[in-house]
């Protein structure tokens, strides 16, 4: 009998390998966390040049006994390109070189005080009631519950979040992580949002955003949109309002509405109506009138191998916490269509998202 079925041994090693490999990724994911919890990127930050094991176990405040362990997880994480090895003269007038970590781009966003840093968003979803309900996915499919949360929680993300201070505060820290993003290209949103005299920004939470687009572009009369309970007792400013309500009744008129990861919440049939409550509160496109989402737009013919992986590892994060979706072109333009606008213009600058123009 052909116990290889025809295929090399080495196939079905490297079969094996690529199993184990996807078995635990999680272990990427819990090693990240670890390291933004120890604030491993702020102490290598802090010390100003590279450092070395002992000083890093010792900055840790680690016993020696540790110090095996902390370079087994720093070898993972600097495999995983988080930080890197650079050669480090020990001591001076010594000619001896010794090994010491730096940080990298990503690791640089994972700064605790850096204008931009995604810590809070590494924290919350490794979070337990967030990693929780991917352990229900197989009773999900074959229950009747909309999400894999609500069969984990019994109730769905939204409310959840209700119900617990804690973690609505952990999401919103998130989700104001992920925005800040955005100071690294408003100046260059000119053509998209440099001739608005006025903006709504639906599902806009604290009002980040808006902020930040008022820091480059201060003459656009924002409004932030948010259910009420978001939006109560914030702080205005001259061109800044909040306004608390449901974006499927009603959304305030101004010249375009922005989405910022708010679409990808929510089903196709939910986004009609959303964008239809859309197209009766801005003017023509002659009169300027446009809705501007950011948000993924999934095109594995043009992406590399693995930016198309995190889209579609972020359609199924949609899948099990809401009802929502990561889209390619054509399923955005058929909700488009469906919610009567004529047009629409993709222009890939926010990294893994891109902003979406759509006209009436
Ligand atoms: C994933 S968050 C996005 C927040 C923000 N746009 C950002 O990118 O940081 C989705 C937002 O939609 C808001 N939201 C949910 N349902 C809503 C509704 N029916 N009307 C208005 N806002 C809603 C939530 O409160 C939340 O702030």
């Amino acid at each position: 009998m052909d116990v290889n079925h025809g295929q090399e041994s080495s196939e079905w090693f490297q079969a094996q390998s690529h199993i184990y490999k996807h078995i635990f990724n999680f272990a990427n994911s819990m090693c990240l966390k670890c390291a933004v919890q120890l604030g491993i990127p702020d102490i290598i930050h802090n010390h100003e040049q590279p450092i070395t094991l002992p000083e890093l176990v010792s900055s840790l405040q680690f016993p020696p006994t540790k110090t095996t362990f902390v370079h087994r997880l720093m070898r993972l994480l600097v495999h995983s390109g988080f930080f890197a090895i650079t050669k480090v003269h020990s001591n001076q007038g010594e000619e001896e070189e010794e090994e010491g970590y730096v940080l990298t781009t990503s690791s640089r966003l994972l700064l605790k005080d850096g204008l931009t840093s995604l810590s809070p968003f590494v924290q919350a979803m490794v979070n337990p009631a967030l990693v929780t309900p991917w352990q229900f996915l197989g009773d999900w499919f074959r229950g009747n519950q909309l999400t894999a949360f609500e069969t984990a929680h019994g109730v769905g993300i939204w409310e959840y979040a209700d119900q617990n201070p804690e973690f609505n505060n952990i999401m919103n820290e998130a989700m104001a992580s992920d925005s800040r993003m955005m100071n690294f290209v408003v100046k260059d949103c000119k053509e998209i949002l440099g001739g608005l005299g006025s903006l709504v920004d639906v599902g806009g939470g604290t009002g980040l955003i808006a902020k930040i687009i008022l820091e480059t572009f201060p003459h656009i009369k924002c409004t932030v949109f948010d259910l009420p309970r978001v939006v109560a007792n914030l702080p205005e400013s001259e061109n800044l309002s909040f306004v608390g309500g449901d974006m499927f009744q009603s959304i305030p008129s101004a010249d375009a509405i922005l989405f910022k990861c708010v679409l990808h919440n929510w089903n196709d049939e939910d986004c009609v109506k959303i964008l239809k409550r859309c197209r009766e509160a801005i003017p023509s496109k002659d009169d300027g009138g446009k809705v501007v989402i950011i948000d993924m737009v999934i095109n594995g013919e043009k992406d590399e191998h693995d930016i198309t992986k995190t889209k579609l590892v972020f359609d199924i994060l949609m899948m099990v916490l809401v009802t929502g979706r990561e889209r390619n072109e054509k399923e955005w333009e058929k909700l488009f269509l469906e919610a009567g606008f004529c047009h629409y213009k993709i222009t890939p600058i926010f990294g893994l998202r891109s902003s979406i123009e759509v006209y009436p």
